[in-house]
């Protein structure tokens, strides 16, 4: 069983967003803002498939794990909501207007796919995204990019969010292996998937981008290359979530933040 732990946070944002940044500061933040502006479409569409693929999983103990992950992912996407509320309002009414655009095409494709794709499709979805957002979750926790809550806006949700991606990393390959198993279908659909978000990310930070009147570059850092890499590994035959090893500060991350969730 894996060891995971639902805390429910609810992070203050107000004036926590603060665009007036330096170009190279911007091709940082906008990527990960225009992740922020998916989840409240992304991870109710991971909940909906957890919640279809429970029906199908005889295994109690992976049947636990499945419910704290679809808990996690329901606090993520809330604050992730909030939070966007205010990025919005950095933007011009026109801005604004595409950025809600975009939103609504996203979500279409997911309540979509949760439709009319089989759960052997939806599953491969959770699996491709969760193995791509834990790639970089272990390399931000690997540069100490969480120890830095002022670099990106919104603070501590970001080190939240990651290291509870980090702690339940092997749950949707351990759901994928359970129903489908296929290392073919993992590669091809779950490649396919990640184009499928990704082509969201980039429209959203484009249009925020275009907002503050800035020509959007790819950050090239020893934590985004440590990123790649780690991707990279995911399209292994021996790939396992279960054997990777975690960065030094990820558990005195996830203590600290469960000691929030108690006291609020
Ligand atoms: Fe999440
Ligand atoms: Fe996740």
């Amino acid at each position: 069983m894996a060891e995971i732990t639902v805390r429910s946070i609810r992070f203050p944002f107000a004036g926590s967003v603060n665009l007036d940044r330096p170009g190279p500061e911007l091709d940082e933040i906008l990527p990960s803002l225009a992740l922020s502006m998916t989840m409240p479409y992304l991870e109710p569409y991971l909940i909906r498939t957890m919640k279809v693929a429970l029906k199908e999983i005889g295994d109690p103990v992976l049947a636990e794990d499945v419910r704290r992950f679809s808990q996690q992912e329901g606090h993520h996407f809330r604050n992730h909501a909030l939070l966007n509320d205010e990025i919005r309002e950095q933007f011009a009414a026109s801005i604004a207007e595409r950025l809600r655009g975009i939103e609504e095409a996203l979500e279409a494709d997911y309540q979509r796919f949760s439709r009319s794709k089989s759960l052997r499709f939806n599953v491969t979805y959770a699996e491709g995204f969760e193995a791509m957002t834990c790639a970089g979750a272990l390399a931000a926790a690997e540069y100490g990019a969480f120890d830095r809550p002022d670099m990106l806006p919104g603070g501590d949700i970001w080190a939240w969010h990651m290291a509870e991606e980090i702690e339940h990393r092997t749950v949707a390959f351990q759901v994928y292996e359970h129903l489908v198993g296929s290392y073919p279908y993992r590669i091809t659909v779950g490649t396919w998937s990640q184009l499928h978000y990704l082509r969201y990310t980039s429209r959203f930070a484009r249009c925020m981008a275009e907002g503050l009147g800035h020509k959007l570059r790819r950050p090239r850092s020893p934590m985004h290359r440590s990123a790649l890499r780690r991707y990279l590994r995911t399209w292994s035959p021996r790939y396992d979530p279960a054997k990777i090893e975690i960065p030094p500060g990820v558990d005195a991350l996830l203590a600290r933040f469960s000691k929030l969730a108690e006291a609020s």
